[in-house]
């Protein structure tokens, strides 16, 4: 799998740049003193990341788009292409998540939530692929989830379009084969970032820590081991395992959380299983996004 060392000259596109594991990446980038296009809607944030790209020694190129409609996110980047002459690394990390359960979700949510985790990815790749063709050499990295490996309650169209972005990620290296572009999925678990409280619906971040609490009880009076859970990571230590991997890139998706490959294997192997030890979170959640509910019936 040929990979690329991230350093002056090599041309970065980073979606969803404007916050999190983006501007940690295009930070890193700037550090690296390359040449980094930052892609989101968020205009004074892209040019907040930008001003720092560039402190850290890096070119940035802020760009406001959307990159779940076509029509703003194809020509920017051919644009953007025309301009650079060439690019080495895409990075699809744009996402967000939603909060309902299966039967609240409404046709309009799906759209929204397929729209950039899922629809963008061939709405930037189909630009930026035939370029990285001719030049013989490319990474792109999509930013999918644990969530793209299992289940969680209360964000079905997530965990799908995570699935979706893992799948995708498969059938692209298929048709990379006998070439040296590489591609690779990422599957982060949680990150302290501003993507739990602006998920569609309600903010998933606090129902998942009530479910986290009451999963304690719930596993003491089921007799059961307590769910396991990862660690929070910050966005700069999974930019940091991102850019590693980019420069020398793994064989498969790449896991950033400990004990979460060996969690995919077992959701791949035996779904019952994985969900009787993540049992007491699922219900946990549950019990939190009900009363989430209630309560906001009440007012
Ligand atoms: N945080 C976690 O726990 C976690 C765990 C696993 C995977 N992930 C995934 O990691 C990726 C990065 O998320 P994050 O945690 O860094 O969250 P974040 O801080 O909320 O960042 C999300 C980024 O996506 C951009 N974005 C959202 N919708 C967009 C659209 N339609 N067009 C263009 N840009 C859009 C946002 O910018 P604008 O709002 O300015 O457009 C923002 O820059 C996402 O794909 C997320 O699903 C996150």
């Amino acid at each position: 799998m040929a990979g690329i060392a991230i350093r002056k000259g090599v041309r970065v596109i980073i979606t969803g740049a404007s916050s999190g594991i983006g501007a940690a990446l295009a930070q890193q980038c700037g550090a690296a003193q390359a040449t980094v296009a930052l892609i989101a809607r968020r205009k004074d944030r892209l040019e907040a990341v930008a001003a720092g790209v560039e402190a850290a020694g890096g070119q940035a190129y802020p760009i406001v788009a959307d990159v779940s409609q076509p029509e703003q996110i194809t020509p920017a980047l051919q644009q953007l292409l025309e301009q650079w002459g060439g690019v080495e690394v895409l990075i699809n990390n744009a996402g967000r998540g939603n909060c309902a359960l299966v039967e609240e979700t409404t046709p309009e949510q799906l759209e929204r939530i397929f729209g950039v985790n899922v629809f963008a990815l061939w709405y930037t790749t189909a630009v930026v692929l035939p370029v990285m063709k001719q030049q013989g050499r490319g990474v792109i990295v999509n930013v999918a989830s644990v969530a793209g490996k299992w289940g969680y309650p209360i964000n079905s169209a997530y965990v799908a379009a995570k699935h979706a972005c893992v799948g995708f990620t498969a059938a692209l290296r298929t048709e990379l084969l006998d070439t040296s572009i590489t591609a690779f999925a990422v599957c982060p678990a949680a990150v302290d970032t501003e993507w739990p409280s602006v998920t569609e619906g309600c903010a998933i971040g606090d129902i998942f820590l009530d479910g986290v609490r009451r999963s304690k009880q719930i596993a003491e009076e089921r007799g059961l081991p307590l769910a396991p859970l990862s660690p929070v990571f910050s966005a700069e230590e999974v930019a940091r395992q991102i850019m590693a991997a980019i420069t020398e890139p793994p064989t498969n998706d790449l896991f950033t959380h400990p004990g979460t490959a060996e969690m995919a294997v077992l959701a791949a192997q035996d779904r019952s299983a994985l969900e009787q030890q993540m049992l007491p979170f699922y219900l946990g959640v549950l019990e939190a996004y009900r009363e989430h509910r209630q309560q906001q019936s009440q007012q």
